[in-house]
């Protein structure tokens, strides 16, 4: 054997052991990933972690300003609501800047799917801020969003349930005279339904909380451990039950919504409408802050319009009790009731885990001497610690508390009432030198999230979104607080 020789059957079996080593360093890490329980078919959601589904043609995305042409009333009510407001949304662009910054566009797409479907499914949006979008990637939950839903995939999805988008998006079709567009409604097209301008097709999906479900259920990116988990709440609800629907308390004026609440009696065809209020105020009151300074006032009227539903909805959803609780005749504790009266979901819901909702209470004996107080802000516009609040505590991998949702991998504490339901707080009194009655109050309060939360997010947004020269606001204002719900109660120190 010649020396070259057995140097290169050495290199030979020196590379032939590296290769094991490393083919053993990729085995174990499959071994060591664990068993894939939510499996990802990257081929049938191509836009993964977003799980979209656009049926391609050479039908365009339309912006809502078309729409509005033909259809100006649905127009006028979608104008101002959250959907039209989700892509430009401060709140929503700071959280979205910050994630960018931290976990890539790989997969803030996923919010983008939410947010602003068309925009993402087309690739023209890339990150964070509003410079140089089309107006239908603006446009955020428009028109031709839901009006082009032909379908879910909800049962293919990692989880097997809705969600991160998944639905399918078709705007139009092929065919031999050209691009078509087809729009999917509630109704049995009529004759020359869509003008020429579009197909009609009727789509039972509309008229059910499945067409909402694939954005009203927000996974983890890769843990898919469910964030925000309205329609799942609604799902096991008395409303779900009894056919209400999103849409019946959702796409009606107040007084309906009421109704199908209270009465579980579907509303008439001719009552439903483009709203989709709920409780975001605060976006309202910045979006009219900004029609305004734009000098729009007929938006801003609509703005406010919105704004005094939004705060009428909260204050229909919950209702207060106020119980005495006695021992040995002597009266030792309140107890404070909360119901979820009309809310067709958890009460709060979504973002449980930064919107804040709190029982405030003080009690006062005949001489005015307070024998309790609990749930007011400190100094700092803050909750105190022994708060009784109805919301979440999110957790990260390392079980730390944590708020961003590309961090969220469970809850430590989920506190909220579930529908028609209620829960119970119980606050000791101290009653030793009390006379004469004890005047309770009770207050259900409520506010999008606190302080120091709400200003971080604001002041993360990207440079092109200018808060002063848009919304007129240096600095981040006290957060409003409303009142959901009030009660007062006077009470016997003896029994
Ligand atoms: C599955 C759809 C979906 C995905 C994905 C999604 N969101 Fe949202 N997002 C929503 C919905 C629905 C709401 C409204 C919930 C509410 O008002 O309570 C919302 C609300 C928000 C808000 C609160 C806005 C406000 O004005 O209070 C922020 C901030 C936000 N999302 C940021 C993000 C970011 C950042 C991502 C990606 C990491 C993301 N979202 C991904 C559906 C989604
Ligand atoms: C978030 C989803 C969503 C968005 C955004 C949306 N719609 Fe609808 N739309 C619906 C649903 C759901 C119905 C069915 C409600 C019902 O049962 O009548 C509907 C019904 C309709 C109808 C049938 C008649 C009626 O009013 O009930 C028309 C027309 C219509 N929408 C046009 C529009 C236009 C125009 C826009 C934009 C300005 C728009 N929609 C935005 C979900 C949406
Ligand atoms: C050139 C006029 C025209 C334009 C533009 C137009 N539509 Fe329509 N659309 C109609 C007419 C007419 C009907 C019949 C019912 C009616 O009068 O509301 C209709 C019906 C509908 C329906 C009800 C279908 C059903 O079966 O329930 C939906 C949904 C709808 N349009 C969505 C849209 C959307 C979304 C856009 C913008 C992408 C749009 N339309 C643009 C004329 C138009
Ligand atoms: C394409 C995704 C998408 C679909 C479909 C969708 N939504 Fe939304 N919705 C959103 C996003 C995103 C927001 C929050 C935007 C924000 O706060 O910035 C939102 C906000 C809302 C709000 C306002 C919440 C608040 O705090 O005020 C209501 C109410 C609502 N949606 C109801 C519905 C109903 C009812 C349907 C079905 C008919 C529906 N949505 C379908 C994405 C969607
Ligand atoms: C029986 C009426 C009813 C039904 C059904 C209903 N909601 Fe609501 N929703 C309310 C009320 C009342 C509020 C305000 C109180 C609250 O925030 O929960 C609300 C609030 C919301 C909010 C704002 C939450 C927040 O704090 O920011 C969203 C988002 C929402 N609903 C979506 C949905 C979706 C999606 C469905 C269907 C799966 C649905 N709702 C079904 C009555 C209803």
């Amino acid at each position: 054997m010649e020396k070259g020789e057995i140097t290169m059957k050495v290199s030979v079996i020196f590379k032939a052991m590296l290769l094991s080593v490393v083919a053993a360093a990729v085995f174990s890490s499959v071994v060591f990933a664990g068993p894939n329980y939510f499996a990802v078919d990257r081929e049938f959601y191509p836009y993964y972690p977003s799980l979209i589904k656009w049926d391609k043609s050479q039908a365009k995305f339309t912006e809502p300003k078309v729409c509005a042409g033909c259809h100006p009333k649905q127009y006028e009510e979608w104008n101002g609501s959250v959907h039209a407001l989700a892509f430009h949304d401060p709140v929503y662009q700071g959280e979205l800047n910050l994630a960018f910054k931290a976990v890539g566009h790989e997969v803030t797409r996923k919010c983008e799917g939410c947010h602003s479907p068309a925009g993402m499914v087309t690739g023209e949006i890339k990150g964070p801020g509003l410079k140089g979008l089309s107006p239908m990637a603006l446009a955020g939950v428009s028109c031709d969003i839901c009006h082009s839903i032909s379908g879910v995939t909800h049962w293919q999805t990692p989880t097997r349930e809705p969600g991160n988008g998944s639905f399918i998006l078709s705007p139009g079709k092929d065919t031999p005279d050209g691009p078509k567009l087809v729009k999917r409604g509630p109704l049995t097209p009529s004759d020359g339904c869509g003008m020429g301008f579009h197909e009609c097709v009727e789509s039972p999906l509309h008229q059910q909380a499945d067409l909402c479900a694939s954005c009203h259920q927000v996974f983890h990116y890769d843990k898919h451990f469910p964030i925000e988990a309205t329609y799942s709440e609604w799902k096991g609800s008395p409303y779900a039950q009894r056919g209400i629907h999103c849409q019946d308390c959702h796409m009606v004026e107040i007084e309906t919504f009421i109704r199908s609440a209270d009465t579980f009696r579907k509303p008439d065809r001719k009552e439903y409408r483009h709203y989709f209020n709920g409780a975001n105020y605060l976006l309202y009151y910045l979006a009219q802050a900004a029609a305004k300074k734009a000098g729009d006032e007929n938006l801003a009227a609509n703005l406010k319009q919105k704004y005094d539903m939004a705060v009428k909805r909260l204050q229909s959803a919950a209702e207060i009790e106020i119980h005495p609780v006695y021992s040995k005749g002597r009266l030792i504790e309140v107890k404070v009731r909360v119901k979820n009266m009309r809310a067709g979901h958890n009460l709060p819901t979504s973002l449980t885990n930064v919107r804040e909702m709190w029982i405030e209470v003080t009690a006062r004996d005949t001489s005015g001497k307070a024998v309790l107080t609990s749930g007011g802000l400190d100094k700092n516009n803050r909750l105190q610690p022994e708060t009784r609040v109805f919301n979440s505590d999110g957790m990260g991998d390392n079980f730390h508390f944590a708020i961003d949702p590309w961090i969220v991998t469970g809850f430590s504490r989920h506190d909220t009432i579930p529908p028609k339901g209620y829960k119970d707080a119980y606050y000791g009194i101290n009653s030793g030198k009390a006379k004469g009655k004890i005047t309770v109050e009770a207050r259900l309060r409520y506010r999008q999230a606190d302080q120091k939360v709400a200003e971080k997010l604001l002041s993360s947004v990207t440079a092109d979104i200018n808060l002063e020269a848009i919304y007129g606001i240096k600095e981040v204002p006290e957060l409003p607080v409303l009142d959901m719900a009030v009660k007062k109660a006077s009470l016997s120190l003896n029994k």
